[in-house]
């Protein structure tokens, strides 16, 4: 133990303080030990530092500190440049400096399993090796400047649809090889300072007390260093926690979870050498936190909303461009349509809503370069019915343009943290506008925004369509940048558009049932599934154009046949063959041998962004190694590769491979390879959307568990409002929250954000995390109120009381 001196010093009190926060954002200090108190704070793509005392309840924003909001991750993994990422990372780190901040909380890596999940924007991508590359990039920038990380949320939190009791039931392939990998990529090649749990459960335990997920894999099999935090409100157990290996309770508990921890030592339960180990990995965070800071440190603010602007630029994805409509003729009419070219959407909404620093918007941008541009509003950006007179006058002004370009994409309505969408199309107000905007003129260019998948009716008839996904505060500059063609866009698509929701591999099993929700489709996720079930997709994983072309040739290996321990160097030719400079995201994946066990098509396993002037030419090299090879085999615990001929494929995308050549890999291991063809064909020839409950036992190993609750079973700590809304005292509860959430949230998405928040959260969250306002007696009371039992006189004192104690509820959301 590094801080055993300290350690000896501290009494039991002080050590079990330390393993909980000192309030909603800082950690405990110990004065009397010089031991200080950081500060940690969200993230991930700026930094949303809340003023406590002057922050309202149920204001998310507070009034935060202004900071760069950089684009969020499911755009900044659509420019697959992990360099660029790594800068945005050192300037999130020089911020995080000049705040005072020690922890930035993310970024957030979980994988993008259906469209539908609402914290999407916030995450990079369905492919696990994108994600994981980009999130180590993002993680060694900030960590570069002395400032600490959170690698959230650990692990398969892929929904906000109750995400604080789901048990999510997946198979330990599909976790190993899509749902953790990201996490051990940025494990392994940052050491983050800490990882946050996620909120649910995982195959029936709590990730924040889940000994396999939290010391057998991310400690000892991934050598992880660092420690782990709760989610806030992610505690359930505080001593089973620690005992399984996380290490710290965010926010604080009032004081509720180091009473536990005291009374556990003193009872022989937790063994004070664990208690110990705890804290030194806490003191090493404090003392390395604080290390970095001094109160003078200045950042220069104007060159990070530059930075901003430039990642925006490169993440961008442009979806189609017919007849080289973009970029934009100067010497045109156009028309600018859409209230979101004076008023974007650039973010997401919930913990990771930033204060910008400036906002930028593409209006003004083209009319500060000297476009004499139009504009019509289109639509109403607050609600998704059609204004018909709004329409009426962008059609007109669109029949007198040359040409119409529409902004129109998710309003802040459709994405948040908190909920998912319940459908993955455009408000019809938007829908409406381009299609009345196309019967007065043929040249139109959408600009989308929008933090994941979406429909496009009118693609077919658009000309042009740039998708600028949320893309931070400098997104009108950098769409402003892209359309006129100074910069020429190179972003590729971080996940699969697919036709339709009905598609999608998750769509009978997601947001799943009251207790539970099932990978039923295992490892097919996103393209792994499309290119399996060879289903036709609106635009494929890693789909992206350019205002130039290129020309991939002479692919090469270093060699035809090698053991799974070597490493094999591919490397291939690209060319920039057209009159402007460019960049070219090149792809490889490989493609397995035909085997006992069933596997996706191909899989991402390697990716270099090459920038090329016209005409320029450059030799590629990428490596590969084991892992690019290998499966996770469940029978010897551990990833193996078959021997046989693998397929090398390198492309632009999932669905264009423009050169394949093939190896002969040699197992070192004899192991047997599991053969689930009888038991489970659907995941070999069928559609796996449809795994029955036979197939699913067969790849889980295991019965699948309850989905779905017992309403006669009485209500306890870990339920939420939402199981006990059909009692009758849960009824009138209901209405009684769901009145004061109206009132605190003021409408729109703060409320359906609380709405929901409060109906999921489990009951015991509500002494956590209410700072003493409600403390256990008075849970166990509200048990027995939802449980419709005669009252006692503890839950008289509780009905008597809860008009206020419940009007406080709000300080329960105030600084989420
Ligand atoms: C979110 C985390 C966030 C934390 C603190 C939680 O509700 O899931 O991502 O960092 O709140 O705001």
């Amino acid at each position: 133990m590094k801080y055993k001196d300290i350690i000896s010093k501290l009494t039991l009190e002080e050590k079990a303080a330390l393993c909980s926060g000192k309030d909603f954002w800082h950690l405990v200090d110990v004065s009397r030990l010089g031991i200080p108190s950081i500060m940690v704070t969200d993230g991930p793509h700026g930094l949303r530092k809340q003023n406590q005392e002057k922050t309202a309840a149920g204001d998310v924003l507070g009034n935060s500190a202004p900071a760069t909001c950089f684009p969020t991750a499911s755009a900044t993994a659509s420019s697959w440049d992990t360099e660029l990422i790594e800068k945005m990372g050192v300037a999130l780190g020089e911020e995080c400096l000049k705040e005072n901040v020690s922890v930035l909380l993310g970024p957030g890596v979980n994988m993008k399993r259906s469209p539908l999940c609402g914290r999407n924007f916030e995450y990079f991508s369905e492919d696990p090796f994108l994600a994981g590359k980009m999130a180590a990039s993002f993680i060694n920038g900030v960590q570069s400047k002395g400032v600490g990380t959170s690698l959230k949320h650990f692990a398969a939190n892929n929904q906000e649809c109750r995400r604080m009791t789901i048990n999510t039931v997946a198979d330990e392939r599909a976790l190993r090889e899509i749902y953790l990998t990201a996490f051990e990529i940025a494990v392994k090649e940052s050491q983050p300072w800490t990882v946050m749990n996620a909120y649910n459960k995982l195959n029936g335990t709590y990730c924040a007390e889940n000994k396999w997920l939290l010391t057998d894999v991310l400690r000892d099999e991934w050598g992880y260093q660092g420690v782990v935090v709760t989610d806030w409100g992610a505690e359930n157990e505080i001593v089973d926690g620690i005992k399984a290996g996380k290490n710290l309770e965010m926010p604080s508990s009032g004081g509720l979870g180091p009473q536990k921890i005291v009374k556990a030592v003193e009872s022989g339960e937790l063994d004070i050498n664990t208690l110990d180990e705890n804290v030194d990995k806490l003191l090493a965070l404090i003392f390395k936190g604080a290390e970095n800071l001094h109160a003078d440190y200045n950042c220069d603010m104007k060159s990070h909303h530059l930075l901003a602007r430039k990642i925006a630029s490169e993440s961008m994805v442009l979806l189609k461009n017919e007849d080289n409509i973009l970029p934009l003729d100067k010497s045109k009419k156009i028309v600018f349509i859409g209230e979101m070219a004076k008023n974007p959407r650039y973010q997401g909404a919930g913990s990771s809503l930033i204060n910008p620093t400036e906002l930028d918007s593409a209006y003004q941008e083209f009319l500060k370069n000297g476009y004499k541009a139009a504009y019509a509003r289109g639509y109403d950006k607050s609600t998704d019915v059609p204004d018909e007179k709004l329409i009426a006058q962008a059609a007109e002004l669109a029949g007198k343009a040359d040409v119409a370009v529409v902004f129109i994409g998710l309003t802040e309505i459709y994405e948040s943290e908190g909920f998912d969408r319940k459908h993955i199309d455009l408000p019809p107000s938007h829908n409406e506008l381009v299609k009345a905007v196309l019967e007065k003129n043929k040249n139109v260019v959408v600009v989308l925004s929008g933090g994941s998948a979406v429909s496009m009716p009118w693609l077919y008839d658009v000309k042009a369509v740039l998708n600028g996904l949320l893309s931070g505060q400098a997104s009108g500059g950098a769409i402003f940048d892209v359309l006129s063609g100074n910069v020429n866009p190179s972003g590729k698509l971080s996940e699969t558009y697919p036709l339709n929701l009905d598609d999608t591999p998750s769509r009978y099993n997601f947001p799943g049932t009251l207790l539970s929700v099932e990978y039923r489709e295992s490892i097919f996720i996103g393209y792994r599934y499309y290119d399996k079930t060879e289903k036709e997709v609106l635009f494929p994983f890693g789909f992206g154009l350019s205002y130039t072309t290129f020309k991939y040739s002479d692919i090469k290996l270093s060699s035809k046949e090698i053991n799974d321990n070597e490493i094999l160097t591919v490397s291939f030719k690209v060319k920039n063959t057209g009159k402007v400079d460019g960049a070219e995201v090149c792809q490889l994946y490989v493609a397995p041998p035909q085997s006992k066990i069933f596997k996706a098509p191909k899989e991402l396993k390697e990716f270099k962004k090459v920038f090329l002037k016209a005409g320029e030419e450059k030799e590629v090299e990428l490596q590969l190694n084991k892992r690019s090879f290998a499966f996770y085999n469940v029978n010897i615990h551990d990833w193996y590769v078959e021997s046989g001929e693998y397929k090398i494929l390198v492309g632009a995308s999932s669905r264009e491979i423009l050169l394949t050549e093939s190896v002969k890999v040699v197992s070192s291991v004899e192991a047997e390879v599991p053969d689930y063809s009888e038991k489970a064909p659907v995941y070999y020839n069928g559609d796996m959307a449809f795994a029955t409950d036979d197939e699913f036992t067969a790849i889980l190993g295991h019965v699948i568990p309850e989905r779905d609750r017992d309403m006669s079973l009485p209500i306890d700590k870990n339920c939420t409002l939402e199981y006990a809304a059909g009692t009758s005292r849960g009824e009138k509860i209901t209405k009684l929250i769901t009145a004061v959430v109206e009132k605190i949230g003021g409408g729109g998405i703060n409320s359906e954000m609380m709405k929901n928040t409060a109906f999921q959260i489990p009951l015991r969250c509500f002494v956590t995390m209410s700072s003493g306002v409600f403390n256990d007696e008075m849970c166990e009371a509200l048990c027995d109120v939802l449980n419709d039992k005669p009252l006692t006189p503890s839950a008289m004192k509780l009905l008597k009381n809860s008009p206020s104690a419940l009007m406080k509820l709000p300080d329960l959301f105030k600084s989420m």
